[in-house]
């Protein structure tokens, strides 16, 4: 095959090495438009695993590359005065330049044409290469092949805001990967440094917009810009400069990033490799690994015997899934840099704790592996604080996030977990039955600290169908009461009630007959702040009038009192997922002209209406929550994570402990966008509690301990909230405390079920051992 790499960067040279390997008869040419000892920037790093694929690849080159690779453990953090030295995380780093030296050579050594200085311009496509059977784009970042081919790559580049220069230093980072924070007159500048040959070190210098504009980095020199950064790092750096090498860059140094995703790596005889495929934000340092790997997997599929159409085919089905899970753990770690200023108040410990989970890649117990000591800091710091909070000591041993106590209000909870609301739909005529009592007692028992009932309504139209479950009589009150009195006579669990009406979203079909489909008969009529149905199969509510509004606000009183009755501890208002409240809040249900629509405050004043009612009728001893609908899924359409931090805010301002951070279900699925995934509302958690300064419960597919227990240590969130896996299993908090080996106060195991418990960590124990010596 006669094949052409635009480009001499590791992706470009790899491919043609891999080519050579697999069949000396390939006539492969790389064009690089530097020379061949100018390149830009300074090292790179990878991980142990990428080396052993090179080696298994071509162990030539990768032995020639073990010899000069700097290898190192820890990373500290330096923020505030303070160093937070963590280790285990296994770098390995090397020059730029060596690296490609050692790649020209060995492509050189196999009879790859090697041409440098040689810019390839869009028209040798056809002309000068016409007779090639492969053109290889490898030409980087700003990649000028699929620039001039967005549309046949189906390509989106996503510029970032922050902006970074890559510079070099003789300073030593030789004992860890190191990350500065520093505060300046211009706000916070911050770099990622390491050792990548014996005198020299990466130096990346990143900061917001903002602090670029006001620094003026845009008007310097690369040597003005450089020694800036020398003064504001002037500390760290024991009398050593700071080195451009970014002479190819016109106007200033530093850029931004842009976030590269090609849905289509294949166009005719051209393939996209590398950079010019998709790029991961440096700070996860993977841009180099996946370059080498798509070449690696190029090669292997062109020498399989498929056609050259149907290799390509193969190589981007091979690659795409891998490049797409890095592409989101860099998209992470890129987010948390770009969002920094919600962390940089965290103490020293939680920071680095924050910054090291940030990809999300990285958990709770992957940090455990990686440093045992430094991980047990982190959960002492935790647990001193939480126990402080609520004016105790701290028991003696280790306790894990999820295990510690929380206090809102007068009412203390044991451990950090809470079974969500979730509906039943099992309720007759709004009254529960005892098959909500086993229920809600078998979870009370399950070790939870905190216990919500499901969506409770305030009015018999107000109910989502006819099996919700309503506290809008006193038969109704005294049936829950029951539920509340098993639940404290039998558990050290507190029990909170979710109140509700179900507006524009009511008189449907229970959920396993046809979710949100109405009633074949005995229909109701619906309200809502405007005419418009839920879906188009929906009825369309009546707009509320004044009177409608004095009616609910009411009905959420009188509910309120009557869950005083029952015994609640704590009681939520539901203004989330589209029901009437939440249908109030969002733009996308609510075209009022009048002074409940139209501006976000007006579409609050409803909602903080019924909410001060409420908080006035409820004891001031006892707590309350608001759950909301913290994006709508479709965008500025929408109510958006930002403008949650503002709605949160409000709650709060009226009288709310803590906020339950849910997403969607404000428009029918099929007309919004929504991102599930692990964890996928955990973001607007962390951003309602770290921007809004307001506390924070978490839900939304979390369902492993160290979902919660990394959500917690990272200050993401105060509360974590298990809907699904805990109907499961009931016990789901206790099988929690076994996995961990946790015997203390915070996890009360009902004493009939003690053997059993023990019989389950043994169990455990075990799985968990065996699984390590696999
Ligand atoms: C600040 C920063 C830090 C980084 N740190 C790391 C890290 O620590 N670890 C890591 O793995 N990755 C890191 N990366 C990413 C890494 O540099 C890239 O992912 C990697 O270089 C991709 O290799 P590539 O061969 O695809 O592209 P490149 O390395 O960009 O190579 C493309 C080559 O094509 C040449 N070229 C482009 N257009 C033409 C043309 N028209 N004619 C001729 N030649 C052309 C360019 O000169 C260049 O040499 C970092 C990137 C940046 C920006
Ligand atoms: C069957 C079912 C019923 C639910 N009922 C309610 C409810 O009554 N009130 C509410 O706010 N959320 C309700 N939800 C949403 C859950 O409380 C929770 O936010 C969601 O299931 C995501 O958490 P999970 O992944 O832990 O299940 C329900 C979810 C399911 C699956």
């Amino acid at each position: 095959m006669k094949i052409v790499c635009l480009g001499g960067g590791p992706s470009g040279v790899y491919l043609a090495i891999s080519m050579k390997i697999h069949n000396p008869e390939h006539e492969v040419e790389v064009y690089e438009r530097n020379r061949a000892d100018d390149t830009f920037g300074w090292g790179v790093v990878f991980s142990d695993q990428t080396m052993e694929n090179l080696r298994a690849n071509d162990p030539v080159s990768a032995e020639n590359m073990i010899g000069e690779l700097i290898h190192w453990d820890d990373i500290d953090v330096h923020i505030r005065g303070e160093v937070v030295k963590s280790s285990g995380h296994g770098f390995i780093g090397i020059g730029r330049q060596r690296l490609l030296d050692i790649l020209y050579a060995r492509a050189a050594e196999l009879g790859v044409k090697l041409n440098f200085e040689t810019e390839v311009e869009l028209d040798d496509l056809q002309t000068r290469f016409a007779d090639a059977d492969l053109i290889v784009a490898a030409d980087g970042l700003n990649s000028k092949v699929r620039n001039n081919n967005l549309e046949a790559f189906d390509c989106d580049i996503d510029m970032r805001p922050n902006k970074f220069v890559w510079l070099g230093t003789h300073q030593r980072f030789d004992d860890a990967f190191t990350f500065i924070f520093e505060e300046t007159e211009h706000g916070w500048v911050w770099v990622h440094a390491y050792q990548f040959d014996k005198e020299t070190s990466t130096f990346i210098v990143e900061c917001g917009p903002e602090t670029y504009d006001a620094w003026g980095f845009e008007h310097m020199s690369h040597e003005e810009s450089a020694e800036t950064c020398r003064k504001i790092f002037e500390k760290y750096l024991d009398g050593h400069d700071l080195m451009t090498k970014s002479a190819h860059i016109r106007g200033s140094a530093w850029i931004n990033f842009p976030r590269v995703l090609c849905h289509t790596w294949v166009k005719d005889n051209i393939v996209l490799i590398g950079d010019a495929a998709h790029t991961a934000h440096f700070s996860i340092g993977s841009g180099t690994k996946l370059g080498f790997e798509d070449a690696i997997s190029l090669a292997q599929h062109l020498n399989s015997g498929e056609e050259v159409k149907d290799a390509l085919v193969s190589y981007q089905d091979e690659r795409e899934l891998e490049a797409l899970k890095l592409q989101s753990a860099a998209r992470n770690s890129m987010s948390w840099f770009e969002e920094l200023d919600r962390y940089l108040d965290f103490d020293p410990t939680q920071f680095t704790y924050s910054l090291l989970t940030r990809s999300q890649r990285v958990s709770h117990e992957n940090l455990r592996l990686r440093d045992k000591d430094w991980l047990e800091g982190v959960e002492k710091w935790y647990a001193d604080r939480a126990y402080k909070a609520v004016g105790k000591d701290k028991p003696a041993g280790r306790v894990p996030p999820m295990f510690t106590p929380y206090k809102i209000r007068d009412m203390e909870l044991a451990n950090r977990v809470a079974v969500s609301p979730m509906s039943q739909y099992s309720a007759k005529d709004g009254l529960i039955n005892d098959f909500h009592f086993v229920h809600y007692g078998a979870r009370a028992m399950g070790g939870a600290g905190l216990l919500y009932t499901e969506m409770t309504d305030v009015s018999a139209d107000g109910r989502i169908t006819p099996g919700c479950a309503g506290i809008y009589t006193d038969e109704q009150m005294q049936a829950w009461k029951r539920v509340v009195d098993f639940v404290h006579g039998h558990s050290q669990a507190k029990i909170a009630m979710q109140l509700a009406h179900a507006g524009r979203k009511g008189s449907t079909k229970v959920g396993w007959e046809g979710y949100d489909m109405p009633l074949d008969e005995g229909n109701w009529e619906l309200i809502a702040p405007s005419a418009i149905p839920w879906d188009d199969g929906n009825q369309t509510p009546r707009e509320m009038t004044r009177a409608d509004m004095d009616r609910v606000r009411d009905d959420f009183v009188a509910a309120t009192l009557r869950a005083e009755q029952a015994g609640f501890d704590m009681i939520e208002m539901h203004a989330g997922h589209g029901y009437l409240l939440s249908s109030f809040i969002t733009p996308v249900s609510n075209r009022r002209e009048d002074e409940y629509g139209g501006s976000l405050e007006n579409r609050l004043r409803f909602p903080l209406e019924v909410f001060q009612a409420m908080r006035e009728a409820w004891p001031a001893h006892k707590p309350m929550s608001v759950r909301i609908s913290s994006t709508d899924w479709c965008g500025e359409d929408g109510v958006t994570p930002e403008e949650a931090v503002l709605i949160s805010k409000a709650f709060v301002e009226a009288g709310a402990d803590i906020i339950d951070v849910s997403t969607g279900q404000t428009l029918p699925v099929h007309k919004v966008n929504p991102v599930f995934g692990r964890m996928f509302q955990t973001p607007m958690a962390d951003q309602i509690r770290n921007v809004g300064h307001v506390s924070t419960m978490a839900v939304g597919n979390i369902f492993e301990t160290d979902h919660v227990n990394s959500i917690l240590a990272a200050g993401r969130a105060d509360l974590v909230l298990i809907g699904r896996p805990h109907l499961m299993d009931p016990q789901w908090t206790i099988r929690a405390a076994a996995e961990q080996e946790y015997h203390g106060p915070a996890v009360q195991v009902p004493k009939q079920y003690l053997t059993a418990f023990t019989q389950l960590e043994t169990n455990l124990k075990r799985a968990a051992e065996m699984a390590l010596n696999a």
